[in-house]
């Protein structure tokens, strides 16, 4: 036995300990190196039977061998016992960065739209749906739009194989719930709307409706007119004003066009100081919903007794609603998932 052998035994050792993989691994590396019959353990006593001149430089080598590997095997001990800490998620490490939660929150559209339906619903009115792939039917004909009429264009509708279409606004609802249940009937439909238009500020071919039908013997069109005032004032404040003004709906006979008093210059009594109000143009009044007494051929469509039963309906964008309500300049924003725009709602 030389110096050298014992450094060669050393650096066999140490790549060992380096290499062992679990705790059982290490400890057969020790004992192969210092246990009771291990080769620097073999080293140590065999000296005394070496020659005089080779025993402190072999002696020395053996000695320092063992003290370092001895610390190297500790070491990785360590390593191994953590690693497998780790692994098992035992251990917390308080000193790392946290990891942060999303809190995830109603989209702005479910808000309001619920916020619609507490208003509703606290003046006497149910809530239903009806589905959005709609058929011809119910989405024009049995709405007094017979074959012909200009709001079937084709380049308005987006069509479905099998004579189906995505509906283009909610009042094919209407016509399913009173095919169903006789009246009276005091009822609010929100949902998904569709129509081919092109994207911009204010035109999304995906966008929400909240219709609403009442119908009852005796229902009148001051009945219509209480129910916006009320609506509009609870929506957007106690001074809003309601305004009509004549329209035309197939399915509305009279119909209506209704505006309220513009939310950005208060009706024009806090005009801007340069120029005319950007929200109405000046007028002082911004349109929100289409509306009127339902007309007799729809009552006939569904078989209700016209002569015995009367009824008001409106529909109102309910993106557009939001838009005036918040200040929101663009429609895109309610479709594009950006959390910066979400985020401030909710
Ligand atoms: N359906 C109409 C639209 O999409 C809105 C509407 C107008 C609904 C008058 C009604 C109504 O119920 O009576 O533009």
């Amino acid at each position: 036995m030389d110096e050298k052998s014992v450094i060669d035994i050393r650096d066999a050792a140490v790549a060992e300990v380096t290499g062992a993989r679990s705790a059982q691994a290490l400890d057969a590396v020790r004992i192969k190196y210092l246990g009771r019959k291990g080769l620097l353990t073999a080293v140590l006593r065999g000296i005394s039977s070496l020659d005089p001149s080779e025993r402190g430089r072999v002696g020395k080598a053996a000695n320092e061998a063992k003290s370092v590997l001895a610390g190297l095997i500790s070491d990785r001990a360590r390593e191994l016992e953590e690693a497998s800490t780790r692994k098992a998620g035992a251990a917390t490490d308080i000193s790392l960065p946290g990891v942060g939660q999303w809190v995830g929150r109603k989209h702005l559209i479910s808000i309001v739209t619920g916020e619609l339906k507490r208003i509703f619903v606290g003046m006497g009115f149910s809530v239903a749906t009806g589905p959005d792939v709609e058929d011809v039917f119910h989405n024009f004909t049995a709405l007094n739009t017979p074959e012909g009429h200009p709001a079937r264009e084709q380049s308005d509708t987006f069509f479905v194989d099998g004579g189906l279409v995505l509906r283009t606004h909610t009042s094919p609802v209407q016509i399913r719930v009173m095919e169903t249940t006789p009246p009276p009937i005091r009822m609010i439909f929100p949902g998904r709307v569709y129509r081919k238009d092109a994207w911009d500020a204010v035109h999304s071919p995906e966008f929400h409706q909240l219709e609403c039908l009442y119908v009852d013997r005796g229902v009148t069109f001051p009945d219509l007119k209480g129910t916006l005032a009320y609506f509009a004032r609870r929506f957007f404040g106690p001074g809003t004003g309601v305004r009509f003004r004549p329209g035309y709906f197939p399915f509305t006979e009279p119909s209506a066009e209704v505006d309220i008093t513009c939310v950005g210059c208060r009706g024009g009594q806090s005009p801007p100081d340069s120029g005319a109000c950007r929200l109405c143009g000046g007028t002082g009044w911004l349109e929100i919903l289409g509306a009127g007494m339902v007309h007799p051929a729809v009552f006939r469509s569904v078989g209700y007794d016209a002569e015995e039963f009367t009824g008001f309906a409106f529909g109102m964008g309910i993106d557009r609603l939001i838009m005036l309500k918040y200040g929101i300049r663009d429609i895109r924003y309610f479709l594009e998932s950006d959390l910066r725009f979400l985020e401030q709602f909710g």
